[in-house]
């Protein structure tokens, strides 16, 4: 086995499409003899034999994640020497070994092996014969086994290299997890069968009919003869090679309808089964079309990840996510960063979801060393360039769902690249051609970036020429003809994204471009068992010398599949529909691009219970139309719900909501005494006793336990400290407060407190004059005023209180049920809500600041000593937020994984004033100014009630 050449691998047939046959075959997934060998050089060359020791394992699966050796996590950085085209010395050897007995129907026939997946190259033995090596860990490789079969006692072994020359071309930001990782088949080649088929149904917009050109290979590789069926059109044909139909008029098939037509193609021995989705993709004037219409990704990157399996993705785990999406309104899925298991394209067409499928390719560590070397632009690497391309696109290339191919991702550049475009334009020119780092756009069809600014996207939105060092130059104006589109934006990692409503904001206003695809679908966490307890963990949690931390976790779900609150606000701004509810009228504007709303009721409710429905009259694409609200509420919702289920959501699920609320402060108590001061702590005169129930505070608070954003600088202030550091800097995460005074005044009772951090000399003042309603209820007019030249933005500006007892739960009547912050509140909603214990935060794998519920108006914090009721009375409602947490913000910065916190007892109480915005700097821009927070004043009159239990 040679696993330090340039090349691609040796002896696998020409590849072909994934085709639905009735061909036999036969699984070879199961339980495999295994070992594992510390390096090349110690793997005896007899593995075949069986000889020597071995155990077992499942296939597929990594065996990593099966109790051999570790997985290891690097983004950029090669945890190796960058020594191309050799793999490192400590190079695991994974002998695998079946004995099988051949299904009768394949015994003695033609027939393939197929392997879907192996990390990262392969020599594959059967019956003794060498059939040859893989390489591409995520790319399908097939052996002719005709004639080497024999129909019982078959030996395949195959022995697998963790590193070889491919890992140079595999960089990609995830887990290293070696392993023959997904199905392996035996299949049948019929005699007279199909061994290729390459079907392209297209539809003509302007005369609302399609056409299908199909290619058939047969077996010897000659032109293949089969007849074509398509029952529902009344097709039928004799297809000899190649033939182009007319098929009339047909609906086409388009990501909000994905309508497909089942088609046959017979031939004496094989009937193969075609799912036909008549589409067009295309370019005009700069703008994106699908169908003729304008096609706008509301897209997410999606890595194949399972917390216990890695990249061994079973199919059902697969449908479950794309349903989820679907729900959440994304439209569209990158394959980041390459060809996902062959079955995921049957889910995104039958579903309906655009696809950017992705090459196995990434070359991203040579970044390290200015690219030298790089094997993109090294002539001995094309053939492994090509060949990577042409698997990808051959298994692929009958889906209707997939409307780009791309290259790779951050490959740099090269004539490898440019090799593979030119490849596949001349194969398939349907689709269009993707790549990011082509940063002149010259071999790609679409100009495409990855976290561009706001401000950056408005100027290509606007097709103004690009600042330095771009400027007029020949590629920045072939560039301007380009759709535009982010590959990847809104880095979603820990507490976030901000940024996602000025995002689509500018994707809806300027039609170049076309949208974007959010970094990422799912969080990469690893589950482990430890002492009984499970635990997700991340780079560096397995002994690595060279890793990148949590970075694998940036996530709109979490590794087991747990909506973030990003995927709320998401979904809001992915909506086809917006509604927006006045007073008096309620606009719907239909943001599909080729259906109208037929297939959605209008509801409404008010806040007493009254519900309708709307009578909505036909509304287009790209259309808008006002019907007047029911009268008379200051609460009104209006719901857009899916009529009938789909494959993904059943009837009355929601896909977008309107809502108007009028905030009636809560009326003041007019009856009150001056408190006592016993009820005082008599040092800090802070409330230490309410209706029996002891607490501490309410101080004035400014710190958050950082979020993964605000422990790095954002693009936009690349020079500045990240905001994490600025606070400590300034000291915001250890402030003290002092009694200034206490004084009894008429009809309340006076006390300042001056809060400032250890070392500085700017601070916060607060004034609270306290008035007791009932024995259980003082009502607390706060002023904060900011004093001195404070250095940098608060996190928040509030107050904290400590109760006794562990929190059970949260009652309040604001925005929900998720958590909101001031950039991320889409998909909240005003109303009476609940939130259990578990619910109070997001059990990010790294602790951080979350569980914030916004607009609130009055509280019910429930613990298992008592309780504390808090009542706005006065103050901005829209931005009094509760945070409620069984852990103290200490905890939080500096515990390192969720399973490490460790709960003191209490219930961590915020009532903030203010807060700042989230932002995604982790990549991408920080806070936008408008969500920062710097020093302000803040005024609020809460009524606190407080019961024991
Ligand atoms: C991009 C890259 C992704 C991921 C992301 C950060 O540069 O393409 O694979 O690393 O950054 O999470």
């Amino acid at each position: 086995m040679d696993i330090a050449r340039k090349g691609p691998g040796v002896g696998a047939l020409i590849p072909r499409a994934r085709l639905t046959t009735t061909a036999p075959r036969q699984s070879l997934n199961g339980t495999w003899q295994f070992r594992v060998h510390p390096a090349l050089a110690v793997a005896p060359d007899d593995y075949w034999s069986g000889t020597g020791e071995w155990g077992s394992i499942p296939v597929p699966a990594h065996w990593v994640l099966e109790g051999h050796g570790a997985p290891a996590y690097t983004n950029v950085r090669f945890p190796f020497p960058i020594d191309p085209p050799n793999p490192p010395d400590e190079n695991p050897i994974g002998d695998y070994r079946l004995v099988f007995d051949a299904d009768p129907a394949l015994a003695g026939k033609a027939a393939v092996l197929r392997f879907d997946g192996i990390e990262s190259a392969a020599e594959v033995r059967l019956n003794g014969h060498v059939l040859g090596e893989t390489r591409g860990s995520r790319l399908t490789h097939e052996f002719d086994v005709t004639g080497k079969l024999t129909a019982t006692g078959n030996v395949l072994a195959v022995r697998v290299a963790q590193f070889s020359d491919a890992s140079y071309l595999e960089d990609q930001d995830m887990w290293w997890l070696p392993g023959i990782f997904r199905d392996v088949e035996l299949v049948a080649i019929p005699e007279h069968g199909l061994y290729d088929v390459f079907v392209v149904a297209d539809y003509d917009p302007a005369a609302a009919t399609g056409s299908v050109r199909l290619t058939l290979t047969a077996n010897d590789g000659t032109p293949g003869r089969a007849t074509l069926e398509v029952p529902e059109l009344s097709l039928r044909a004799e297809i000899d090679g190649e033939a182009t139909l007319d098929a009339g008029s047909v609906e086409p098939w388009s990501a909000e309808n994905p309508r497909l037509y089942d088609a046959t193609l017979t031939t004496p021995d094989e009937r193969v089964s075609l799912r036909l989705g008549f589409r067009r993709v295309e370019v005009r004037d700069s703008v994106l079309l699908i169908n003729g219409a304008p096609l706008q990704f509301r897209g997410v990157n999606r890595h194949e990840h399972d917390p216990s399996r890695g990249r061994a993705v079973p199919l059902e785990t697969a449908r479950a996510e794309l349903e989820l999406m679907k729900r959440h309104n994304i439209n569209a899925v990158r394959t980041s960063h390459y060809p996902p298991h062959p079955g995921l394209l049957d889910l995104t067409d039958e579903l309906g979801l655009y696809v950017i499928l992705e090459c196995d390719l990434e070359t991203h560590g040579f970044v390290e060393v200015g690219w030298r070397d790089n094997p993109s632009d090294d002539p001995a690497w094309e053939s492994a360039y090509l060949d990577r391309m042409q698997r990808t696109v051959h298994r692929d290339k009958n889906h209707a769902s997939i409307v780009f191919w791309s290259l790779g991702n951050e490959a740099g550049h090269g004539a490898n690249l440019e090799a593979m475009s030119a490849w596949t334009k001349a194969f398939d020119p349907s689709r269009l051609v993707h790549y990011e780092h082509d940063w002149d756009s010259t071999y790609v069809d679409v100009y495409s970036r990855m976290y561009a600014t706001h401000d950056e996207v408005k100027n290509i939105g606007e097709e103004v020429l690009s600042p330095a060092p771009y400027g007029a130059t020949p590629a920045e104006l072939h560039r301007r003809s380009l759709p535009f589109i982010q590959c990847e934006y809104a880095h979603a990692m820990g507490n976030g994204p901000g940024g996602l409503e000025e995002y689509q904001e500018l994707f809806d206003r300027y039609p170049r471009l076309a949208g974007g695809f959010i970094w990422e679908w799912i969080e990469h966490a690893i589950a482990v068992v430890e002492n009984g307890q499970r635990r997700l963990l991340y780079g560096g949690d397995f002994g690595e010398q060279t890793h990148d931390g949590n970075f694998v976790t940036d996530g709109l779900v979490s590794a087991d599949r747990e909506p973030r609150p990003g995927l709320t606000a998401l979904a809001h701004w992915f909506a086809p529909v917006r509604i927006e509810v006045t007073e008096d009228a309620i606009r719907i504007e239909n943001r599909y691009a080729l259906v109208g709303l037929d297939h959605l009721r209008f509801v409404w409710r008010d806040a007493d219970g009254a519900e309708g429905t709307l009578k909505v009259p036909t509304v287009g694409p790209g259309e808008t139309v006002e019907v007047p609200a029911p009268d008379g509420n200051a609460t009104l919702t209006v719901e857009a719900v899916l009529a009938e289920a789909t494959a993904w959501a059943g009837a009355g699920h929601v896909v977008a909501r309107g809502q108007f609320v009028r905030l009636a402060p809560a009326a003041r108590p007019r009856e009150t005494t001056v408190p006592d001061r016993a009820a005082f702590d008599p040092i800090s005169m802070r409330l230490r006793t309410l209706g029996g129930l002891s607490f501490e505070g309410p101080v004035p608070s400014l710190w958050r336990a950082p979020t993964d954003n605000d422990r790095y600088p954002g693009r936009d202030e690349p020079d500045l400290p990240p905001y994490a550091e600025r606070w400590a800097e300034a000291g915001i995460d250890r402030v003290r407060t002092r009694l200034v005074t206490a004084m009894n005044e008429t009809t309340f009772l006076r006390t300042l407190h001056r809060t400032a951090p250890p070392g500085r000399d700017f601070a916060v003042d607060a004034d609270l004059h306290w008035r007791q309603v009932r024995p259980d209820v003082v009502l607390v007019d706060v002023t904060l005023t900011p004093r001195g030249p404070w250095p940098t933005e608060w996190a928040r500006l509030g107050l904290d209180l400590v109760l006794p007892g562990r929190p059970t739960g949260l009652d309040w009547d604001g925005l929900g049920p998720g958590p909101a912050y001031p950039d991320l509140a889409a998909g909240t909603y005003h109303g009476r809500h609940h939130a259990d214990a578990d619910e109070l935060f997001t059990n990010y794998v790294r602790p951080q600041e979350s569980g914030a519920r916004r607009g609130v108006r009055s509280a019910a914090i429930a613990t298992s000593a008592g309780g504390l009721r808090v009542t706005v009375v006065e103050g901005g409602a829209e931005e009094i937020a509760v945070t409620v947490s069984p852990w103290s913000r200490t905890a939080l910065a500096t515990t390192l994984h969720h399973h490490d916190l460790v709960a003191d007892g209490n219930t961590h109480v915020s009532l903030d004033l203010a807060q700042s915005g989230l932002g995604t700097a982790t990549c991408g821009v920080g806070v936008l100014p408008r969500y920062r927070l710097p020093a302000r004043p803040g005024r609020v009159s809460l009524l606190l009630e407080a019961w024991t239990v």
